[in-house]
């Protein structure tokens, strides 16, 4: 008897915590045949599988990422998952303002298209600076980012239709921004906060200045997922998360779907500048929604990546 009250208990607990974790996941299958996406971080988690998503779907796909050993691995399983050999890799270093710079000239040259760009790369909470000398998670995840879409922003306009999906979290709700202190990088779960309330800012604001122009952008909180962010963490941690992820995260595929339903269905293109989690829109906290502070942030990030 007591063997099967057990047997009962961690059934239950099995199916309490899937139904936790359901999720929508987006079937359609529009072709994205002659476009051209191009995804950074594509070599792992969450970039990686919106990258088979859209091979999938006949799109042209470029991973940019820093390591190239860990980018030519990636490309033969996107090839292999998406059964499409339409996919490559360029080298791209978001920590490194110069890299951003060089990457956006080869691309330029090498490609005429660019329809949609997914900004995804992006650094969890650790205390390190950029070579640039910003704080890592607001240098990468956002200036890297922000310099990246600008010197692109030219051919999405060409190539309109287009849109930039840019990852974010739905902790940016527990920080704020201080325009005194930008690079703020004391407390590491405070810094990655603040770079992901920025990556919303930076969404609404691109939104804005696209207006009319057929380049449309969007926020993407993907759910809290099971992918490789535990790597700049210690054994001990990662030990732990790995027990807590298998419990409540969800697999890299099921976080990239509100990436790619924002990147490809007609549904999201309504609804410019938006904010989205589980294949559909979501509000924000109203300090988040700050047409005045975004378009402040554009303009301090123009004046610390010298775009201005
Ligand atoms: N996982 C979650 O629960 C979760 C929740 C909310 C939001 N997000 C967001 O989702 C996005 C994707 O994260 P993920 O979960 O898929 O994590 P991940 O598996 O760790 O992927 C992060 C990617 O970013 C790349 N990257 C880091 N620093 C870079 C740099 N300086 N230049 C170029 N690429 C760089 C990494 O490349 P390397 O492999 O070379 O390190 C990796 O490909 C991130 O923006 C994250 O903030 C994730």
């Amino acid at each position: 008897m007591y063997f099967l009250y057990t047997i009962l208990a961690a059934l239950s607990f099995y199916y309490v915590l899937k139904w936790m974790k359901r999720r929508r996941y987006f079937t359609e299958l529009q072709r994205l045949d002659g476009k051209t996406a191009l995804i950074t971080g594509g070599n792992s988690g969450i970039g990686k599988e919106t990258a088979i998503a859209l091979a999938r779907r006949g799109a042209r796909v470029i991973i940019a990422c820093r390591d190239s050993d860990k980018a030519v691995k990636a490309v033969r399983d996107i090839k292999l998952k998406s059964h499409s050999l339409n996919v490559l890799h360029m080298e791209l270093d978001l920590a490194n303002l110069r890299s951003v710079k060089d990457f956006c000239t080869r691309f330029l040259h090498s490609e005429k298209r660019l329809d949609i760009l997914i900004n995804s790369a992006g650094m969890p909470s650790v205390l390190d600076w950029t070579d640039n000398g910003f704080s890592m998670c607001f240098g990468v995840n956002h200036l890297g980012h922000f310099l990246l879409t600008n010197l692109l922003l030219h051919r999405l306009k060409e190539c309109a239709p287009s849109r930039v999906v840019t990852l974010t979290c739905s902790i940016y709700k527990y920080q704020k921004l201080n325009f005194q202190d930008l690079n703020y990088n004391l407390l590491p779960f405070f810094t990655y906060c603040r770079s992901k309330l920025a990556n919303i800012y930076f969404s609404q604001e691109l939104a804005r200045i696209t207006e009319g122009k057929g380049v449309t952008s969007y926020a993407v909180h993907p759910g809290f997922v099971q992918s490789g962010w535990t790597c700049h963490y210690s054994f001990l941690f990662r030990m732990l998360m790995t027990v807590i992820m298998w419990m409540f995260f969800v697999p890299c595929e099921v976080g990239a779907q509100t990436v790619v339903y924002c990147a490809v269905s007609d549904e999201a293109a309504k609804h410019n500048g938006g904010y989205f989690v589980d294949c559909r829109p979501a509000s924000l906290r109203p300090f988040a929604r700050d047409a005045g502070v975004a378009k402040k942030l554009w303009e301090a990030s123009e004046r610390m990546v010298k775009l201005a």
